[in-house]
């Protein structure tokens, strides 16, 4: 059975979940938080060397005051809790997204665990906050066209390989499968530009109930599929030398 290098994950579902169950949304959201971390360490368990989660999205703020506030309090934890599995699996946090819209002390302890972590090389782990595939493009532009007026590109072509190293995941390989869970066969603004060539896996699962069992369906999925080009930027960015 082949490995995905890159597993990318949209959590959704936790609302839907609770509901089932006669429970509030925040409840969903809580036990997604506490899923995320047992996949995580599983994931990190099975040999899966890049795992990247949407868990909060740039059209996410259009939610309801109340819930933005639970979800943000999740996250503050869960940025905390994070450090206990960084030394337990060996591996280096990064949050991708814009972070300048979440409270100060969010980003403090954003960067608290990406430096924390940062000498770590077992697992690559990415949690997406206030990430926009499109705001990430936007912002990735911007910071090009300013460099190139400062002289600070080389003349000629923008090549692709330029423009992925101003986006938020730069050396990192594109996804080899994207899971959604809960039903919704949509991307929803999630790695517009990373997920060209990446191997799609729906399943009516909420979040909160993906288990291992889930996964090694996705794997196996996987298996079955007839990959193109699946490789094309890993190989390239090894020939570079470092891949972070
Ligand atoms: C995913 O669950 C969590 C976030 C998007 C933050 P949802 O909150 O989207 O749950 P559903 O899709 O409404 O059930
Ligand atoms: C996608 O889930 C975003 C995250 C999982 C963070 P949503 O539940 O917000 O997506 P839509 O709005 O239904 O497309
Ligand atoms: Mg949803």
């Amino acid at each position: 059975m082949k490995l995905p290098n890159h597993i990318a994950i949209i959590l959704d579902g936790n609302g839907r979940w609770a509901k089932n169950k006669g429970m509030p949304r925040s409840y969903g959201h809580i036990i997604g938080c506490d899923n995320l971390e047992k996949m995580c360490n599983i994931i990190c368990e099975i040999g899966v060397r890049y795992l990247t989660v949407y868990a909060f999205s740039t059209e996410n703020w259009k939610r309801s005051k109340e819930e933005i506030k639970i979800l943000m309090n999740l996250f503050r934890k869960y940025l905390k809790r994070c450090e206990k599995s960084v030394k337990k699996n060996q591996m280096r946090v990064k949050i991708i997204g814009d972070p300048e819209r979440l409270e100060p002390d969010i980003q403090r302890s954003i960067c608290k665990l990406e430096d924390m972590s940062k000498d770590y090389d077992k697992m690559f782990f990415r949690i997406a906050l206030n990430y926009g595939g499109r705001d990430e493009i936007l912002r990735a532009v911007t910071r090009l066209v300013k460099d190139a007026r400062q002289g600070k590109l080389p003349q000629g072509k923008i090549s692709e390989e330029m423009l992925d190293s101003y986006l938020d995941t730069p050396g990192i390989p594109d996804p080899d499968l994207l899971i959604r869970t809960s039903g919704e066969q949509r991307l929803s603004n999630f790695m517009l530009w990373q997920l060209a060539y990446t191997e799609f896996y729906f399943t009516d699962v909420p979040w909160p109930a993906f288990d291992k069992k889930e996964l090694d369906k996705a794997i196996e999925q996987y298996n079955e599929r007839d990959r193109r080009y699946g490789d094309v930027k890993e190989e390239k960015s090894k020939e570079g030398g470092a891949c972070l």
